[in-house]
């Protein structure tokens, strides 16, 4: 067993785009901007929204961040996204998902411009994921494919099983995969012989958010596979696969932490500096 090293790949990802944005600075006399929109206080969230602004300040990305309380009224709300969408600084804007229960999420993400799309959530954006053009694509299931990328691992003729069917990762994932040329199979909840599916993975992608969900005994022997999980447990974060018993089949395999989770970040970033290059010239 490998680890793959998830940390190390964002961090050369990191400095990539960090060239990119200096480029792109002394071009254009302006940052990249990446707006970051945060609603209520959900530790998680505000863990993942303090990594992405530090993530800006690494690589050369200026930050906007709008904290709004739990209780913002859907017109505040709507006004904030608003005012971003046309900001000339912000080239990215993100709302940090979940929402408070009395917001309308689908028609707060509708007001950002699929160009200002980074989080790649949008109707055009996944449309043309689907039909295999180019556009964003979500940072989870893009910072897998650059992790396999980079890892040497080529999806091409091999069987890919998605587990985990969410607009986020599991559905972007398969399609990625797909593009890429694997044979994809998506498994959820309602998956008849889950086992048997998963053990005829070459590349088994776990993203159903349940701790040590994926046991050994249903990944096949020299599997790649790739835990998106990001589970917090009384004894620490740990991912959607029983890491210690699956490492003993697997020919390389992501940790949690320090797997999946910094390439979001950076891929996030990559985002960032492509919207801002497609919207500059
Ligand atoms: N919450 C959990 N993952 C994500 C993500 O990738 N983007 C956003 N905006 N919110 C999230």
């Amino acid at each position: 067993m490998k680890l793959i090293d998830g940390k190390a790949i964002a961090a050369q990802i990191k400095a990539e785009v960090r060239a990119r944005a200096e480029k792109f600075f002394e071009r254009h006399g302006k940052q990249p901007g990446l707006a970051v929109v945060l609603f209520g206080d959900d530790p998680a969230s505000q863990i993942y929204v303090r990594n992405k602004i530090r993530a800006c300040e690494e690589t050369g990305v200026r930050s906007f961040t709008d904290y709004l309380p739990a209780d913002v009224t859907e017109r505040q709300a709507e006004e904030v996204v608003r005012a971003l969408a046309e900001d000339e600084k912000v080239h990215g804007v993100l709302i940090q998902l979940p929402l408070p229960a009395h917001l309308d999420g689908k028609r707060l993400l509708s007001l950002i411009p699929p160009i200002k799309d980074v989080d790649g959530f949008s109707a055009e954006n996944v449309g043309r994921l689907a039909l295999g053009e180019a556009g964003t694509v979500a940072c989870t299931p893009l910072g897998v494919m650059e992790l396999l990328r980079r890892s040497n691992v080529s999806p091409e003729g091999k069987r890919a099983v998605v587990v985990g069917r969410s607009n986020i990762v599991g559905k972007p994932m398969a399609m990625l995969l797909l593009n890429a040329n694997a044979t994809v199979t998506v498994c959820h909840s309602r998956t008849a012989d889950l086992k048997e599916e998963c053990a005829r993975a070459d590349i088994l992608i776990a993203a159903v958010g349940r701790p040590a969900f994926i046991t050994a005994d249903m990944v096949k022997e020299g599997a790649v596979v790739i835990d998106v999980g990001v589970n917090r447990t009384e004894r620490g974060v740990c991912g959607d696969v029983d890491f210690g018993a699956v490492c003993e089949k697997a020919s390389l395999i992501t940790p949690v932490p320090g797997g999946v989770g910094p390439m979001t970040v950076a891929m996030l970033l990559q985002n960032t500096v492509a919207a801002a290059e497609a919207q500059e010239g």
